[in-house]
This record gives structure tokens, C-alpha cells and sequence, in this order.
């Protein structure tokens, strides 16, 4: 395994210098486990959950969309067997009481004081609890839900009643979930607050296994198409003794980061445990109903599931290359153009020319309709080159005294550096096509 911390740390300040990422609460000394997205890491966030949107509803013809509550009925998670089963092992450092997963401790010491005693381990459940509506007492307890997943199980009458889908059909969801994680860390990798991206795919139980397979496909191959190099990822099948007593299968997607392999996403062939869970649970029938044969069983589920911040800071980190050119070191974060929070920086090449500014405008203007741009005349033009390479601006356009007579800019490539005129009759369609 080839790994470099110090790419993590170079990752790190970027993201909190350039906008990506900060601390949540930063004034106040930072709320471990909770990041906020800057004005470029909302644009970079944003463009991963379009792109795992479209990839796995818009382009299919056997997927649905859902937005569920983020707070449901506390019986849900009694139901699902997080009440019960959703725990990690906690210890307590018996010096200065840190409390630990005891599989984060390395070389059996403290990471706060150095000292190696540790209380036994005890099991520590990870759902963030509040209570709903003015009393604050038992009956009013409920939970921030730690996965989107229940909320498409808990509908998957209604879907079925409102779409008329036959089997097998998936429902996809992203939204935010919460872990009380014992100990959050690796920046945007381990946090309290996160967003997953889930898929559960029901199918008739004799199709589980293939469908498991394609999935795993499909999703390892959706994270090569937008760029991340092969060599750095993997999957991971899960050993028969790791699995859920439920569960078929399970397959990770693994991302070689800076502190070592990590899982991405899981994928995992989960029976129809769920869905008899609630039945048992609500008391509802929960069954298809085959529309020819009138056959009535639990579909079998396939369920991806990833999360939104770790494949975005999977992209992050893929993306960020260092060159020498020259003499300097120029660092250029090599965003596939989908992802790419910025696509065009249109540049004027001097600020108080005003036919140059007045081009440079029109052309922002023309261009931002449908392409996400910006316009910036704030330093010289090797200085705003280095600036939008370093956040992975795909182009960048600039306006010199030549555009006012001959109606041409300068367009240059970002990964190449390679520069050419182009006329501005031309030039949102060039750009478009070179985007696609
Ligand atoms: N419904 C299945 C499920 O939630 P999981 O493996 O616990 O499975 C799925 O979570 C994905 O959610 C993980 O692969 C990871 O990408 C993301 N995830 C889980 N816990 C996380 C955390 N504490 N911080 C950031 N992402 C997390």
C-alpha cells in the first residue's frame, strides 16, 4: 500500500484556503465530527449528487426517486434493530478518561496522554437522541435517523401503490444522516453529521444474486467515469463471518486515501429482512402482489449505499496533482469537467480598458446561462491562472486588446495548459462540447 499523510494535510488546507471545506462553528473552536462546505465545496457537493442522481435514476428506466423525513417513528429503529444492535464498543482511557473505539486505538496507547490501562470495553449505542414536542420525558424520545435507508423501506407500499412499478424496481434517496461516531476523524471521512446516498433495489428473490453483481458494477464503474484512477480503488467482498446474520452478500468500494484503503460505499444483498422487519413491527402487509400471477411474497433487496462527504473528498483527493513548471510548483486540482465546481473563469486582461471589461462581461453573461462561471480581474494573469488551476477550473477565457478587433479570446485547457484563439461567436458551443 503506497499511502502520503502529507497529501491529506496539503488536501486540508486548500480546501479551508480556497473555500471547499471549514470547521463547523470555527469562531467557537469547532464542533468535532461536523464540517461545513464552502462556496466551492457546496458547487463540488452539489455536482457529485447530480451526478449520482442522474447515473442512477434519470438514466435508468427501473429506479425511483424519494425525499423522507430526516425524524420518523421511533418504532422504525426498534423495527430495523438499531434500538438493539447499533453499537460500537467503547472504552475510557484510565488516566485522562478520552473515551475510544477500542479498533482506533493504535499501539494500545491513549492518542491524548500516552497511557496504555483502558476500562473493559461496553457497547455504546450511535443514534443521536431528542425528544419531540414539549414534553421531555420517555414517550417523547426519538432519533436523528442514522441511515436514509428506513425511509425507503417504511414507504415502499406507498411507492409501489403510486407508480404501479413491477419488480425488480429501486427507489434511490440522498439526504443527511447521524452518527454519535465515538471517535470522528480523517477530516470529512468519519463525522456525526453526514450524507448518504442510498439505493434499496427490490427484486424477486431467484434475481438477488445477479442483481447484486450488477450493482457492484455499476457502482465501481460510476466512480471511474468521473475520474477517480483505477489504481486507487478496489472492491472488498466481505468474509461469511462479517456479514449480518440476514445478509447474502456485501461488497465494499474501497478508495486508497492518504491514511490508507477506506470504504466508499457498501453494496450489499440484504434478503428481505427489512421489509418483514416493518411488516412484524407495523403489523401492515408489506408483500408484492405479482399483478399477473397474484402471487404475494417479500421482495429480495440490493442495497448501495455510499456517502455523498466521503466520495466527495475521494474526488478532492484524486483530483489534487502537483507539477513543476519551471521553477515553481504549480498545483492543479484535475476535476473531471461533471464534477468540477467551476467550468469557465473569464479573465479580462486589463481592468480599465473598458471595451475589454465590457467583452469580458457579455461573454460571462452569455456563458453563465447555462455553464457555471465566474469573472475575475483581481491580480495579473499568470497569478489568476494559478488560482483557478488550483481550484480546477476547466477553462480559462481571456479578453485582450487583439478580442476588440479581431472578436477572438484566448481559451486555455487547464490539465494541458494549451492555449487557443477562439472566436466569441464560437465560443459557448466549443466550450460545451469540450465539457461533454
Ligand atoms: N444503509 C446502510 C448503511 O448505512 P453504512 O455502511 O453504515 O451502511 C453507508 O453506511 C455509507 O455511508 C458508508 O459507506 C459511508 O460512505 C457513509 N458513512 C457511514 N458512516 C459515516 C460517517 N460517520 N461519516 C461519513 N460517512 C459515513
Amino acid at each position: 500500500m503506497t499511502t502520503n499523510p502529507d497529501v491529506m494535510d496539503k488536501v486540508v488546507s486548500l480546501c479551508k484556503r480556497r473555500g471547499f471545506i471549514f470547521q463547523s462553528s470555527e469562531i467557537y473552536g469547532g464542533l468535532n465530527g461536523a464540517w461545513d462546505y464552502g462556496p466551492l465545496g457546496a458547487e463540488l457537493k452539489r455536482n457529485v449528487k447530480n451526478a449520482w442522481w442522474q447515473s442512477v435514476v434519470h438514466y435508468r428506466d427501473d429506479m425511483v426517486g424519494l425525499d423522507c423525513s430526516i425524524l420518523m417513528h421511533p418504532k422504525t429503529w426498534e423495527a430495523s434493530g438499531h434500538v438493539a444492535n447499533f453499537v460500537d464498543q467503547l472504552v475510557e482511557c484510565k488516566k485522562c478518561n478520552k473515551r475510544l473505539r477500542p479498533d482506533h486505538i493504535e499501539k494500545g496507547k491513549c492518542p491524548g496522554c500516552g497511557n496504555n490501562t483502558f476500562s473493559d470495553p461496553r457497547a455504546f449505542n450511535l443514534m443521536l437522541k431528542t425528544f419531540l414536542g414539549a414534553m421531555e420525558d420517555s414517550s417523547s424520545v426519538t432519533y436523528l435517523r442514522p441511515e436514509t435507508a428506513q425511509g425507503i423501506f417504511v414507504n415502499f407500499p406507498n411507492v409501489v401503490d403510486s407508480t404501479h412499478r413491477k419488480l425488480p424496481f429501486g427507489v434511490a434517496q440522498i439526504g443527511k444522516s447521524f452518527r454519535n461516531e465515538i471517535t470522528p476523524g480523517n477530516f470529512t471521512f468519519r463525522t456525526r453529521e453526514f450524507e448518504q446516498m442510498e439505493i434499496e433495489y427490490f427484486c424477486r428473490p431467484e434475481m438477488a444474486e445477479e442483481k447484486y453483481r450488477e450493482w457492484i458494477d455499476a457502482r465501481f464503474s460510476w466512480y471511474v467515469d468521473l475520474g477517480i484512477r483505477k489504481e486507487n480503488l478496489r472492491l472488498r467482498e466481505h468474509a461469511k463471518d462479517e456479514l449480518a446474520h440476514y445478509a447474502a452478500g456485501c461488497s465494499d468500494v474501497e478508495y486508497l486515501f492518504p491514511f490508507g484503503w477506506s470504504e466508499l460505499e457498501g453494496i450489499a444483498n440484504r434478503g428481505a429482512y427489512d421489509l418483514t422487519q416493518h411488516a412484524t413491527h407495523s403489523g401492515k402487509d408489506l408483500q408484492y402482489q405479482d399483478p399477473i400471477t397474484n402471487e404475494k411474497f417479500y421482495p429480495h433487496v440490493i442495497e448501495p449505499s455510499g456517502g455523498c462527504d466521503r466520495g466527495t473528498l475521494a474526488f478532492l483527493v484524486d483530483a489534487y496533482h502537483e507539477e513543476q513548471v519551471k521553477d515553481t510548483t504549480r498545483v492543479v486540482m484535475k476535476f473531471h469537467p461533471k464534477i468540477a465546481p467551476i467550468k469557465v473563469a473569464v479573465l479580462p486582461l486589463l481592468k480599465k480598458n473598458d471595451g475589454i471589461v465590457a467583452l469580458a462581461k457579455n461573454i460571462k453573461r452569455e456563458l453563465q446561462k447555462d455553464i457555471v462561471c465566474v469573472y475575475d480581474d483581481t491580480a495579473a494573469i499568470g497569478k489568476l491562472y494559478r488560482r483557478q488551476d488550483e481550484v480546477g477550473t476547466f477553462f480559462c477565457v481571456t479578453v485582450d486588446v487583439q478580442s476588440l478587433e479581431d472578436q477572438q479570446v484566448t481559451v486555455r485547457h487547464r490539465d494541458t495548459m494549451i492555449q487557443e484563439r477562439v472566436s466569441v461567436d464560437r465560443l459557448h458551443q466549443y466550450i460545451k462540447d469540450h465539457l461533454s
